[in-house]
């Protein structure tokens, strides 16, 4: 069977069909895929972990455990893995249990922050849990040169610290962190208009979960962009919508494409997906 790519409007988002995870020849066409579609779907994939890893190694080194992240929620044997998930077993979930619900690229605050995420669903609820997807470079292609020029050049600050007063301001039952813990916390500075390493094209590397404040800009002004430009990022037109099926994989690159995983009944039902992730690099 030959592969084949669907893909939504204006090329975002694409379903990879008649490709093996597993096959070796396959991966060219599927890594083609992920360049040119900002996030690739494939159904029905009967994924064991170690395939994963396997598969996964393909695109890069993959991140290592992180010190912010329980050993409970690593696969275990396999910490490469990292289990999202409400399943209970004797009384303790085996997962992250509420990751990601805000819009965000994984690990941009990092120095070099995470190039992909390869999602995998075991189980998933019949409504809610979708995943919703913006692309970035559509939104930096599109944007009014008057918001351009007011970027062009400039760099941005990206923190944890903004989601996690967030979070703790809302009640989350998290335990607090101590005041060197949370001065810990990474905070680093990545152009607003990045160029995708491997495409050349460019791309906006903003986002409202993580993304504090623009260099150089008085409060008031770096607020009053950094609005504009979620607002331009955000437009319908820019979004895919993932309704996840069991047996999907799903690889997104976080270098031009911002998430959001929308909630579901935790108390009716179970959702519980595979997390591996691959290292990047510095943005420019
Ligand atoms: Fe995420």
């Amino acid at each position: 069977m030959a592969i084949d790519v669907q893909s939504g409007p204006g090329g975002f988002a694409g379903e990879v069909r008649g490709a093996d995870l597993e096959r070796a020849g396959d991966f060219s066409a599927i890594h083609r895929a992920f360049l040119d579609h900002g996030v690739i779907v494939m159904r029905d994939c009967s994924l064991t972990p170690e395939a994963q890893i396997a598969f996964s190694r393909r695109f890069g080194p993959l991140m290592g455990r992180r010190p912010s992240t329980p050993d409970k929620v690593l696969m275990p044997g396999l910490p490469e893995i990292v289990i999202l998930s409400n399943r209970k077993v004797n009384g303790e979930t085996v997962g992250i249990t509420d990751a990601g619900r805000y819009w965000h690229s994984d690990l941009c605050f990092e120095e070099k922050p995470n190039m992909a995420t390869i999602l995998h669903a075991v189980e998933v609820p019949p409504e809610g849990g979708d995943t919703l997807f913006a692309d970035l470079q559509q939104a930096y292609e599109t944007l009014p040169d008057t918001l351009k020029s007011r970027i062009d050049g400039k760099r941005a600050a990206h923190t944890f610290r903004k989601h996690y007063l967030e979070v703790m301001a809302a009640g989350s039952p998290r335990p607090p962190l101590t005041q060197e813990q949370f001065e810990a916390l990474a905070l680093n500075y990545h152009p607003i208009a990045r160029t995708h390493p491997e495409t050349g094209r460019k791309t906006l590397f903003v986002n409202p979960g993580h993304t504090t404040e623009i260099e150089g800009m008085d409060e008031a002004e770096s607020q009053d962009v950094l609005d504009a430009l979620f607002e331009h990022c955000l437009q319908p037109e820019f979004i895919y919508r993932h309704q996840w099926k069991a047996g999907d994989t799903v690889i997104w690159d976080n270098r031009r494409v911002m998430h959001n995983a929308e909630p579901y009944d935790m108390d009716r039902y179970t959702r519980h997906m595979h997390r591996s992730c691959i290292h990047g690099d510095k943005p420019y």
